[in-house]
């Protein structure tokens, strides 16, 4: 028998692990997205949600939790943000699908274009992988080339098998495709030097986010979109996380880069499902109507222009222009990261727990005794978090997240990390009850 409660917190999960049962027999994994999977949760602290407000969320047995990374970084405004569910929901009675394009189409489209400087066509989908396969797709047809060069460093492109066949999940993926994507290193021009020479002629684009944890170092977007210009190889840029959040323009606007293809989702419509390809109009074009080469077969889905999507987006974008979101996910964050770091020198953690990321995009390490990454003193944290109420897989702060729940946030850590301390020096088995969370990339269950 289960635990019924969080051990040592006030908190009571009965509801949520007789869920637990239910998910785990009818949905393979108990979640429709890995990263939300039982397995990167404490044993005894799982819940099932049911409503969120701001950066609050509450879950089936009436537990409050304050939210970061709000569902995986889609939600950047706040969970039922009034202004942008009041559009959707005035989109929606006027009908959400049509036999032909809706006029709140071009006005998205335009407004997108408007934005990010550099883009002349777009194509909207509803997952970021419709979007970034798009990107593939169109490279391969527009080069007539069949290899793909990735940042190796990044952890996520595509739901597809082009990147998939790449992670330790590749069954059911043939080595034919998994073949065909090589890797290349963030930082390390010469390792994207090599793979030009190794498979000259051969790649059709090169893809990566531009920034993750580490800047970009000597001019590295630059000196690997010109290495693409030589070679005649599509730049591609994923701004799947830092659109929206780096820069309303995005981090190509930050970086001063202006890439051949660019891919938007997640925060463009705060948590509604609209992603975007845009980018140079030779380009896109191939999967248009205006030209006499091959037809190239570009993001057509049935719902990819689904209208109160499209109306969640307009007015997530409008919302983007008119008030200081992006100032305020990096003055929330920096605030945030500053007093989190606080507590983490009192606690003598310096060297155990590394806070990294850019403030609108903050992230946390856990590191054991030997200094190395630790899934354990991960999952120590997130149930000593949890079961004070805070939700955090990561730190990435909303425009909801006020002060007042910055500090509610880094009170909770400080007892965490004294907690931590203490695992360290006693030995964690004392204080982590039940299994260790694991990585979603790994082969065997
Ligand atoms: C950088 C990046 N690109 C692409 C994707 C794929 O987006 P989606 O899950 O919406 O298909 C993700 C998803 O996490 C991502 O982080």
């Amino acid at each position: 028998m289960l635990a019924r409660k969080l051990r040592g917190a006030l908190m009571d999960f009965s509801k949520s692990l007789q869920m637990n049962e239910r998910f785990q027999l009818v949905i393979p994994g108990g979640a429709h997205t890995y990263a939300k999977g039982d397995d990167q949760y404490p044993e005894f602290a799982f819940p099932y949600m049911v409503r969120g407000e701001g950066c609050h969320v509450w879950d089936v047995d009436g537990n409050e939790f304050i939210e970061y990374g709000m569902g995986l970084r889609s939600v950047t405004l706040g969970h039922a943000y009034k202004p942008v569910v009041d559009a959707a929901y005035k989109q929606m009675l006027k009908g959400s699908n049509f036999t032909r394009p809706a006029a709140i189409e071009i006005e998205c489209a335009e407004q997108l274009l408007n934005m990010i400087k550099g883009a002349e066509m777009v194509k909207f989908g509803k997952n970021g992988s419709d979007a970034t396969s798009g990107a593939i797709k169109l490279s391969r047809a527009y080069t007539g080339r069949d290899m793909i060069a990735i940042c190796g460093n990044h952890p996520f492109f595509s739901v597809d098998d082009w990147f998939i066949g790449t992670t330790p999940m590749s069954a059911g993926i043939p080595e034919v495709i998994q073949n065909l994507t090589v890797k290349f290193q963030y930082n390390d021009i010469e390792t994207a030097k090599k793979l030009f020479q190794q498979y000259s002629g051969k790649i059709a684009c090169v893809i990566l986010e531009p920034e993750k944890e580490d800047e970009p170092k000597g001019n590295f977007l630059h000196e690997l979109q010109k290495l693409c210009k030589e070679n005649g190889t599509v730049f591609i840029l994923d701004e799947m996380i830092t659109g929206f959040r780096w820069h309303n323009g995005g981090a190509q606007r930050v970086y001063g880069i202006i890439p051949d293809l660019s891919t938007f989702g997640k925060a463009l419509a705060n948590g509604f499902s609209v992603s975007a390809l845009v980018g140079k109009r030779e380009i896109m074009q191939l999967g248009g109507l205006k030209h006499d080469k091959e037809r190239v077969f570009l993001m057509s889905l049935t719902n990819g222009a689904e209208t109160h999507g499209l109306a969640a987006a307009l007015e997530t974008m409008k919302i983007y222009e008119r008030e200081p979101v992006v100032e305020t996910l990096w003055h929330r964050g920096k605030l945030l990261a500053k007093k989190i770091q606080k507590s983490i020198d009192e606690n003598q953690l310096v060297e155990y727990i590394p806070i990294l990321g850019k403030p609108c995009c903050l992230v946390y390490g856990s590191k054991d005794q030997e200094k190395k990454p630790s899934q354990l003193f991960r999952t120590l944290l997130l149930q000593e978090t949890m079961k004070r109420g805070i939700m955090a897989t990561s730190l990435v702060v909303s425009y909801s997240h006020t002060d007042a729940d910055i500090d509610r946030t880094v009170e909770a850590f400080h007892e965490a990390f004294r907690i931590y301390r203490k695992a360290l020096n006693e030995g964690i088995e004392k204080y982590l009850f039940g299994r260790p969370v694991k990585p979603v990339w790994r082969k065997f269950n």
